[in-house]
């Protein structure tokens, strides 16, 4: 094969951006010939295009027409559709999260597993920042010693009841099965864990619905525990203006501080911990280095992570984003959630069961009336966050 016909299922905001990139011939040898949606008359440009235009993710899966799929319906299908596409044949990148809670992304990757000639890909577009990616190689490299303390205050995300009123599935646990750590910054929740693992123990504390007409989370401070005591707390919300993204990654050689554009790395000379141990004075501190890290933003990241999955699939090129690290941070916003619902430390693995268990008690108990208001994600791009 030298070019993926690929096919997008869900053409809502994220579907039509996806879409818009690959007809302006933004990834090479990626041909888009399918697209659905559940509202296909609204995809007549499409078709103007060339392009097959279905109705029913199935029809699209089995139409001959396409060697991939982009599955960016909401949640829930990601992992139907996902498992429908794997054993039709077809090699599948879903959108995040790869799924709604983490026994349905353990379904998705036991049949991906099963099928190792295929290719699962998550989009995970964080991952293609060179922010990230150099800090994740001050890491991998040792430069920041042992890891000490993370912190991140990720409230960014500020969102409007107009846009929850934009779809119905939004914001419940019915068609979403979570709130801002499953949806808004679950990209944050990847890069956490693809740079420093999974912690071993979390403790979540979430509003639900707190500022918004929802019955979700849109406020948690989480306290994370990792295996060699090192601490974190992360911080969320979609209720908080002007608010903050400041990543601080505290190693024994150093402190990594990404803020307002800056990647600032004060490095210490020598190990603290080691220094601590053996200093003479009881109030001196080690020396400091001040490294003010150069990065750019990615220009295209959905564009750049669909290219390296066109590249896993024609060429066996390594994935950036391998579905099956999808399951991480689907875990960690599941755990965070029972913990604060729960009221007490949940550990990781998470108990998978346990959690879809509850998640059915909660979309059975559920009382919300929601109204859907058209409009509210007019402003789409904006939201991808840098
Ligand atoms: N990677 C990113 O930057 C990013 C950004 C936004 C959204 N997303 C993810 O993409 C997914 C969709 O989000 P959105 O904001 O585009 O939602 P949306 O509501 O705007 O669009 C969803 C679309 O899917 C269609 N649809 C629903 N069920 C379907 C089915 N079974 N078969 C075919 N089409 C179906 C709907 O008609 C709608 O057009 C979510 O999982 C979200 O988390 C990712």
């Amino acid at each position: 094969m030298n070019e993926l016909r690929l096919g997008i299922i869900g053409m809502g905001n994220i579907g039509r951006h996806h879409a818009g990139y690959l007809l302006d011939g933004k990834v090479s040898r990626c041909h888009l010939t399918a697209v659905c949606s559940t509202s296909p008359g609204k995809l007549d440009t499409y078709a103007a295009r060339g392009v097959r235009v279905w109705s029913r993710g199935s029809e699209l899966i089995r139409s001959g027409t396409v060697d991939a799929v982009l599955i960016a319906t909401p949640h829930y299908d990601h992992t139907t559709l996902g498992i429908e596409a794997l054993e039709a044949g077809l090699h599948v990148m879903v959108e995040k999260p790869i799924s709604a809670h983490k026994a349905d992304a353990e379904r998705l990757l036991a049949v991906a597993q099963g099928r190792p000639k295929q290719v699962l890909a998550g989009m995970f577009q964080l991952r293609v920042e060179p922010r990230y990616q150099k800090i994740r190689r001050l890491l991998e490299s040792g430069e920041l010693g042992r890891l000490v303390r993370v912190n991140w205050i990720n409230t960014d995300w500020f969102r409007t009841e107009a846009y929850y009123a934009s779809g119905g599935w939004r914001a419940t646990w019915k068609g979403e099965g979570g709130g801002v750590l499953l949806n808004q910054c679950l990209h944050n929740l990847d890069v956490l864990s693809w740079m420093l693992g999974q912690p071993r123990r979390v403790r979540g504390y979430c509003g639900f619905g707190r500022h918004h007409q929802i019955e979700v989370e849109d406020e948690v401070t989480a306290c994370l525990e990792y295996a060699n005591g090192a601490t974190g707390v992360f911080v969320s919300s979609t209720a908080e203006a002007p608010g903050t993204n400041r990543l601080e990654i505290v190693g024994s050689r150093g402190r990594l501080v990404l803020e307002d554009g800056r990647l600032r790395f004060t490095r210490n000379d020598g190990d603290m911990l080691e220094f601590l141990r053996t200093a003479k004075g009881g109030f001196t501190k080690p020396d400091v280095w001040n490294v003010d890290i150069p990065f750019e933003n990615a220009a295209a990241p959905h564009a750049q992570l669909m290219e390296n999955f066109v590249a896993a699939v024609l060429d066996g090129a390594p994935l950036i984003a391998p579905g099956s690290d999808g399951l991480h941070s689907v875990e960690l916003a599941n755990a965070i959630v029972f913990s604060a619902l729960q009221g007490r430390e949940v550990d990781l693995p998470l108990d998978g069961a346990a959690w879809e268990a509850r998640l059915k008690e909660l979309i059975a108990g559920s009382r919300l009336q929601k109204t859907v208001v058209a409009g509210g994600t007019d402003d789409f791009a904006a939201s991808f966050r840098r």
